[in-house]
């Protein structure tokens, strides 16, 4: 396994860059858009392959990697679902798993620091993000922090998990790198207390300055989504309502790009093809399933995601690969639901 604690002085942020072998794909969590051309050259020096840039929450200290990420690899964008970025590629939920080649990551909802936070649990180790940090835990009180929370994700969730389990938080400010659940349960001056009440009246007395980056940080980490401004008047965007039309027309071939996970909590456009996002390469090349179908019927491709980013992503390649039928759903089956269109399971 290859697995990379990276650092970020100025904020103090852990980043972390895994994957399962050299040649092979990669995840990162918690990137930082100043460390974005590291990150970068790491990968292509461990000749990655990067396909998902993840964050444990909507940070208030620094601004994200993860729209430059995916500007410069096409990789897909991960947070939690109660995510208030505009758009993100996928949305996660607690009983997720979050996959790349050869590594699962088990999603939970640790909601507290903010209330979008999660925690990530791979094998021997968690990601905590900022809600259990070494010797610490995250402040409560902005983003819908909420302190009460919080106890309750520390102690009926992450200290439930075995005590040898590795710590790897979002932040630290001490120099510490790793730790354990078993050593943060013994020796975590703020796990310290009896109750969710002597938790809050704990937090409630710290009276923090705020992170000197919040107000640049939050705005800009609320609007992540790729722009797609021209994608309209280049007649490659169908809206939700024009997709209502289109949908089941025998020269219109829709194509699903989600993963199964997805499919199966979301439900699928009755009729669609599933060509998961990260084969599309391979199927919009020469000799691809989507390149060959589109040459043979010259049916109109319909990429649709969850909401449009993918899919966005998805019509430029496959524009690039020469494919001038290919458009997409804009905003993806969240917008397609909302205009009242069908869904089988
Ligand atoms: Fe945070």
């Amino acid at each position: 396994m290859i697995f990379r604690q990276l650092f970020d002085g100025v904020s103090g942020t852990y980043t972390y860059l895994l994957a399962s072998r050299r040649g092979g794909e990669a995840m990162i969590l918690d990137p930082v858009i100043a460390k974005v051309d590291r990150y970068l050259q790491l990968i292509a020096e461990l000749d990655l392959h990067l396909v998902k840039a993840v964050d444990t929450h909507l940070h208030a200290d620094h601004v994200t990697g993860l729209g430059m990420l995916r500007d410069r690899t096409r990789c897909i964008t991960v947070m939690g679902e109660q995510t208030k970025a505009d758009v993100v590629s996928m949305r996660v939920a607690e009983g997720d798993r979050l996959t790349i080649e050869g590594i699962a990551l088990d999603v939970l909802y640790t909601p507290g620091h903010t209330d979008d936070s999660y925690s990530f649990v791979m094998d021997d180790r968690v990601f905590t993000g900022d809600t259990l940090l070494i010797r610490g835990t995250g402040r409560t009180d902005f983003q819908n922090g909420d302190a009460r929370q919080q106890y309750d994700s520390i102690f009926s969730k992450l200290l439930k998990l075995p005590d040898d389990t590795l710590v790897y938080p979002a932040h630290d400010y001490k120099g510490d790198t790793v730790s354990t659940i078993g050593e943060e349960k013994a020796f975590n001056p703020r796990l310290r207390v009896r109750s969710a009440d002597e938790y809050a009246d704990l937090m409630a007395g710290l009276h923090l300055p705020d992170p000197i980056m919040i107000d640049v940080a939050i705005p800009a980490n609320r609007k992540v989504g790729l722009a797609q401004d021209d994608f309209a008047a280049r007649g490659w965007a169908v809206s939700a309502a024009e997709a209502l039309a289109l949908v089941g027309r025998p020269d219109v071939a829709v194509i699903d790009l989600r993963e199964r996970s997805e499919r199966a909590r979301h439900g699928v456009i009755p009729g669609s093809l599933h060509a998961p996002y990260r084969d599309l390469a391979e199927h919009i090349g020469r000799g691809g399933m989507i390149y060959e179908l589109a040459a043979a019927t010259n049916k109109r491709l319909l990429f649709y995601c969850a909401f449009g980013e993918r899919s966005a992503m998805a019509v430029q390649a496959a524009q690039d690969m020469g494919l001038a039928t290919a458009c997409h759903l804009q905003g993806g089956i969240d917008a397609w639901k909302k205009a009242g269109g069908a869904l089988t399971r």
